[in-house]
């Protein structure tokens, strides 16, 4: 047994993971020189097996548990060469192979975030599982009002028994009572964030994105709600030509309640915004309803203003020229380097906000 020593040896100066295998093969392997010994005991009369036995079985015990141990030093040794070799600057930017996008909705989100910092507006945002008070009843839209049906909802599994269904929240108006309970009037917000409905084709996803307007100060009007869309308008889409077309409409949380249509024009066979070849219609708006006032812990008598609601997917769609939404939500990464943008393409007004 002369052999164990040698093995020891061997595994001790085992200076790679590599050869620190070869000598486990060499030794403890179908073919090792252990397992010939341990195959070895099967041949031997019952005497001479009663004293080699123990051996060998210590003998493979002694050089497995060397194994690990050089096994485990190695890996340590590697470890720590890595450590102290390998370094990652994380302010340095990242190399364009391998760093990903900023998706066309967080980018349209900093453009609005932007145009509205420059208004005076700041940016609230509310929780994605609302409780139908703020979704619905605070919003001027109380159980049993027809306008609940027009807007398709996910409601929630009660958690317990007779508790009213929390629902994923349908619009983000419900951040106009929330923001107006948390910091009272004067407000100027826009509230951007996911909103959610059961509802699915080219132009409806069950997930979207909306940004809210509101604005709660002593004497709003609809002047100021018109301009403000207008200057928003012509800053988002970097055009003076925006003509903005008003038409009466119904909203339980306004009134008047107007909905809001863009002109467009064809571009290079292209339908763009701008000029006025035709409309389509960009958003919901109108004054603040006196109630919603009121449930915002504010005095409707002393306060009023107006509020909208746009969608932002719809918006990204018109300025970057994606024609189907669903795309927007499959994570398809050629589609993400495609229309993405670059980190630190940060969107400003003196760049031009999509820059
Ligand atoms: N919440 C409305 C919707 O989702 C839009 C809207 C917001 C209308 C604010 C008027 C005022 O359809």
């Amino acid at each position: 047994m002369s052999d164990a020593e040698t093995m020891l040896d061997r595994i001790a100066a085992a200076d790679s993971l590599g050869e620190l295998e070869a000598v486990r093969v060499s030794a403890l392997g179908k073919s090792g020189s252990i397992t010939a010994l341990l195959k070895s005991l099967g041949s031997m009369d019952a005497e001479t097996r009663a004293a080699e036995a123990p051996k060998i079985h210590a003998l493979r015990e002694q050089v497995t548990a060397a194994i690990a141990d050089r096994k485990a030093a190695l890996e340590t040794a590697e470890l720590e060469r890595k450590l102290a070799t390998e370094k990652l600057d994380l302010s340095l930017p990242a190399p364009e192979s391998v760093s990903g996008t900023i998706h066309p909705v967080s980018q349209v989100m900093d453009e609005l975030a932007e145009i509205f910092a420059d208004l005076g507006f700041s940016v609230a945002e509310g929780p994605e599982i609302e409780t139908q008070w703020y979704n619905f009843t605070a919003l001027n839209m109380p159980e049993n009002h027809p306008a609940r049906a027009m807007q398709d909802t996910f409601y929630l599994e009660p958690r317990s028994a007779g508790e009213e269904p929390y629902v994923l929240r349908t619009h983000t108006s419900p951040v106009q009572i929330r923001a107006g309970e948390a910091q009272g009037a004067p407000i100027r917000l826009i509230a951007p964030g996911r909103v959610y409905r059961s509802d699915s084709d080219a132009t409806h996803t069950p997930m979207f994105h909306q940004v809210e307007g509101f604005v709660i100060d002593k004497s709003i009007t609809l002047g100021h709600l018109k301009w403000t869309l207008e200057t928003f308008l012509k800053a988002f889409f970097e055009r003076d030509d925006i003509v903005l077309r008003m038409r009466p409409s119904y909203f339980p949380f306004t009134e008047p309640s107007a909905e809001v249509d863009v002109g467009w024009s064809m571009d290079k066979g292209r339908r763009v915004v701008g000029g006025e070849q035709g409309w389509m219609e960009v958003l919901g708006s109108g004054m603040v309803h006196p109630s919603v006032i009121a449930n915002c812990g504010l005095d409707p008598d002393e306060w009023q203003g107006f509020a909208f609601g746009c969608g932002i997917d719809r918006l990204a769609m018109l300025k970057y020229g994606m024609d189907d939404l669903r795309a927007f939500f499959d994570g398809d990464i050629r589609w993400l380097k495609h229309y993405g943008f670059r980190a630190l393409d940060v969107p400003t007004l003196s760049g031009g906000v999509g820059a």
